[in-house]
């Protein structure tokens, strides 16, 4: 089945973001993400809206923000401004999901909704119509390159019967750990989005691996 493919810049080299962009473009991944992170939600820090609108100037692909910072209510309207397309907050570091969520469509963007490994899939139940994708954390957030959390698929399974149930449009995206060995059970188990990072900036030919990633989907 066809799916989204967002490779993440996060395992790009950041002092040539350019290059990066420009290879990515002119490959068949759909989606380019981006990995914010504030150094409070999760133990790293990385770029914020400037660097979002810098990689906006270069990249033709939609712009898949995932925040990792806590009370993203804050900065909805100027990472609209700064370019995002999707714009996922976590679960976690919200105190008022539905509310965020609907800021977010308000402002234009897809909204996204991102649960960490411990997180249970009901805390979505109440939220999943107000969403256009959930994104389902298969490792601990803040750094590229871990090794996936195999339970992963239970919470995935869980989720696609949510979806079925009340939200049949929804984007099922899993981040972390994603890699050609684990793609066909993740597709197989409700995903129709994959976030990966190392898997895709690690090969030595990154156009034909996103070409290998985009095969399994065919
Ligand atoms: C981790 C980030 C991921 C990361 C995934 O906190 O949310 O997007 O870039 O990297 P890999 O695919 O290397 O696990
Ligand atoms: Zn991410």
């Amino acid at each position: 089945m066809a799916f989204i493919l967002s490779p993440s810049l996060l395992s790009a080299d950041f002092a040539n973001l350019q290059a990066a962009i420009e290879t990515l473009d002119r490959t068949s991944a759909d989606w380019l993400h981006i990995d914010v992170m504030d150094g409070l939600f999760v133990p790293n820090i990385t770029l914020g809206q400037p660097i979002v609108k810098a990689i906006r100037k270069h990249a033709k692909k939609p712009l898949d923000v995932h925040l990792m910072i806590q009370d993203p209510d804050r900065y909805i309207l100027s990472f609209k401004e700064a370019g995002a397309d999707i714009l996922t907050v976590h679960e976690e570091a919200c105190r008022h999901l539905n509310r965020t969520l609907c800021q977010i469509r308000d402002a234009g963007m897809k909204a996204g909704v991102a649960i960490n490994p411990h997180t249970p899939a009901c805390v979505l139940e109440n939220v999943i119509e107000f969403a256009d994708l959930v994104l389902v954390m298969s490792v601990n957030p803040g750094f590229g390159g871990q090794a996936f959390i195999e339970n992963s698929y239970r919470k995935i399974r869980k989720i696609r019967e949510m979806k079925e149930k009340y939200n049949p449009h929804l984007i099922l995206e899993v981040d972390g750990g994603v890699s050609l060995e684990n793609a066909p059970a993740l597709l197989s188990s409700g995903a129709n989005a994959l976030v990966a990072g190392n898997a895709i900036f690690s090969a030595p030919d990154i156009p034909a691996r996103i070409e290998a990633f985009k095969q399994i989907g065919i």
